[in-house]
């Protein structure tokens, strides 16, 4: 044990729910074994930097951006897709930041976001009886007793997945395709087409002559790594507490403990008991972590999670991210608020929009609805603004590929068209025009919040 009752295996002492159970028990030690002799995919500064990134957004001074798929898949990896996603993310950025005036802090759940909490343990289709998939870290997605059988070989693909990911994500940010000066050929071809593509030029053409006013003057943008590159950082949920436990180091710099598997881990609303084990194993990293609140989140127990996750109430290391759905925010999230502000604790306040409207469609599918997605963030600003809060950010779900898998949208995509693309392993996410659309409506909103500010 270290410093309070701490380890990275302390959580071995408390009750996980949603966890795995390995059968070939041999297999799996020794998997753990290597995976933790395997590098670290961040370095323990970097997820400092962010803290401190964050701690200016929980300030009112800086507004995060996170997003990526609900589940990465084995199957879907392939640069187009990570290059396409970190695009479009790059595009919301610019559309935020230009429209409010405020830092963007970009946080991508990728490399990394594999394991899946599910509602149920198992899955029927028909007469058949199956464990439910778990997300391609733990088992496979298709329904056959093989392929939903835990299988610890899925973890060392999953890290090595990370670091592939993490490698082309590093070199887009600071090895040219995130220059600034490139913001128009951002721009994906099918999106480009749309009235959000066009108003997503305009600002381009803006910067362009930003830039070009600033070189005019003196100031030498070819070189500013302001302008050359970007700060980009993964993050995923905190599920899988053995691979995180391997993957969690003493930093040489500090001597204190980090989750290197990513910059940013969140707790899961379903795994988030106050004596259960992803809390305790939580409380010892010194990772920026977050915390997903949903309508079973009550003030009382908030208050306690903080302060188990943050006692010495530092700025940057909490953030809330609550998914109440369009129709209960109203009832939840200015009580957290009040209390979290009556009771001085710091954290940073996100809107998740798409955890809370999830539903069945008349197709079958499960979707979320564009207006609906937009009715829980207009309402996250509004009541912020009410209670004189700093709404601090947003988590999506979404892609850069042109997927039929959230209905409405400039697209209007309907139940019937779910069909035509529908290629997520887990949950419905916003395709590239949606995720410009909903930029362009949230970018209204970030100004306004700015301007009473
Ligand atoms: C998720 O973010 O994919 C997720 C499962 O969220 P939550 O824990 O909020 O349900
Ligand atoms: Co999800």
């Amino acid at each position: 044990m270290t410093e309070n009752n701490w380890s990275p295996t302390s959580w071995q002492n408390k009750p996980a729910e949603q966890m795995p159970e390995y059968k070939d028990k041999a297999s799996f030690n020794r998997t753990l074994e290597t995976l933790s002799n395997m590098p670290p995919l961040v370095f323990a500064g970097e997820s400092r930097t962010l803290k401190n990134h964050l701690a200016e957004a929980a300030m009112g001074k800086a507004f995060v951006l996170q997003a990526g798929d609900c589940a990465e898949s084995f199957a879907e990896f392939h640069s187009k897709n990570i290059r396409d996603t970190f695009r479009v993310i790059l595009q919301i950025a610019v559309i935020l930041t230009f429209a409010a005036r405020v830092p963007v802090i970009k946080i991508g759940r990728m490399a990394g976001q594999f394991a899946k909490p599910r509602s149920g343990n198992s899955e029927i289709q028909g007469d058949i009886t199956l464990p439910s998939y778990r997300g391609d870290i733990i088992n496979g997605f298709g329904f056959s007793a093989e392929e939903r059988t835990p299988n610890p070989d899925r973890i060392l693909q999953a890290y090595h997945q990370s670091t592939s990911t993490l490698n082309l994500l590093r070199s887009f940010a600071h090895g040219g395709y995130a220059d600034l000066h490139r913001v128009k050929q951002w721009i994906l071809n099918f999106a480009a087409d749309s009235p959000q593509g066009e108003k997503y030029l305009s600002i381009a053409k803006n910067i362009e002559h930003a830039l070009a006013f600033l070189t005019a003057v003196g100031v030498d943008v070819n070189t500013t790594n302001i302008v050359k590159e970007t700060e980009f950082y993964t993050s995923h949920e905190a599920l899988l507490l053995p691979y995180e436990q391997a993957l969690t180091r003493r930093d040489s710099t500090t001597d204190n403990w980090y989750d290197v598997s990513a910059h940013f881990l969140w707790l899961g609303d379903r795994t988030r008991q106050l004596d259960g084990a992803h809390v305790e194993f939580m409380r010892g990293i010194n990772n920026p972590i977050g915390v997903k609140c949903g309508e079973t989140m009550n003030d009382d127990e908030l208050i306690k999670l903080i302060d188990i996750l943050n006692p010495k109430n530092e700025a940057g290391r909490i953030s809330i991210i609550t998914r109440f759905g369009h129709e209960k925010i109203g009832d939840h999230l200015a009580k957290l608020i009040n209390r979290v502000q009556n009771e001085g604790r710091i954290v940073n306040w996100v809107c998740d929009p798409m955890h809370g409207n999830t539903i069945k469609s008349s197709t079958g599918y499960k979707t979320r609805q564009f207006n609906n997605i937009l009715e829980e963030i207009r309402q996250f600003f509004a009541i912020h603004k009410a209670e004189n809060s700093w709404a601090g950010g947003i988590h999506l779900e979404m892609t850069g590929q042109n997927v039929t898998e959230c209905t409405g949208g400039a697209d209007d995509i309907t139940d019937i068209d779910l069909s035509l693309r529908y290629h997520t392993h887990c949950d419905p996410r916003l395709n590239a025009r949606q995720s410009l659309e909903l930029a362009f409506q949230m970018a209204e909103e970030l100004c306004a919040a700015v301007d009473s500010g």
